[in-house]
């Protein structure tokens, strides 16, 4: 197995400090809980987060699972849910990637039904071409083609997910 790298640290955080200026910039204001989708999006979260100061908000976290069924649709289940409560606050949900759009479908359908303000997404990795639902991100970092990246939060198997970068896996045959 080889890693190759798409995005070297400072470009990372160069993006994430572009991010973090599109989202104070359109903060309406009033409450912002900021919903992290564990476990890949820590490291992204804890960069953002800090990108975001001062901006006052508070930081809660979910853990979904998803389930590959011979159905095209896939099923995902909320595993834990968030402590805080959302109704009538700004809900920013800061996730790793978004591929099939189905894991961020759920998580805003579920979090839409709390009452919130509003209800936005930001994610590090888009891939745009791997969709099995319609699904937009408000915010993305990075639109990549149908590859697998690690690092930066993302795993394989568990691992890499320390990597300080973002790496293509190119599986040898
Ligand atoms: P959806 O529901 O949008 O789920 O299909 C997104 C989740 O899929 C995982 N994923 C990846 N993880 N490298 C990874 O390490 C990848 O290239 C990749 N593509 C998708 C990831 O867990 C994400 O939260
Ligand atoms: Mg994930």
């Amino acid at each position: 197995m080889k890693l190759t790298t798409l995005y070297a640290p400072d470009v990372l955080a160069a993006r994430v400090r572009e991010l973090a200026k599109s989202i104070r910039a359109s903060h309406p204001g009033g409450r912002l809980v900021v919903v992290v989708v564990l476990r890949g999006a820590f490291v992204f979260a804890a960069d953002l987060v800090r990108a975001l100061w001062p901006l006052d908000l508070v930081v809660d976290f979910v853990a979904l699972a998803s389930y590959e069924g011979t159905e095209t649709t896939g099923r995902v289940q909320l595993v834990t849910d968030l402590r805080e409560d959302v109704a009538g606050a700004h809900v920013l949900v800061v996730e790793d990637i978004c591929d099939t759009g189905l894991t961020l479908s759920f998580l805003v359908e579920s979090l839409r039904a709390r009452g919130p303000a509003s209800v936005r997404t930001c994610v590090m990795l888009d891939k745009p071409s791997r969709r099995k639902v319609a699904f937009r991100t408000d915010f993305t970092g990075f639109t990549i083609p149908d590859r697998f990246v690690v690092g930066y939060g993302l795993d394989l198997d568990g691992a890499y997910r320390n990597l300080p970068e973002i790496a293509e896996v190119h599986t040898e045959t």
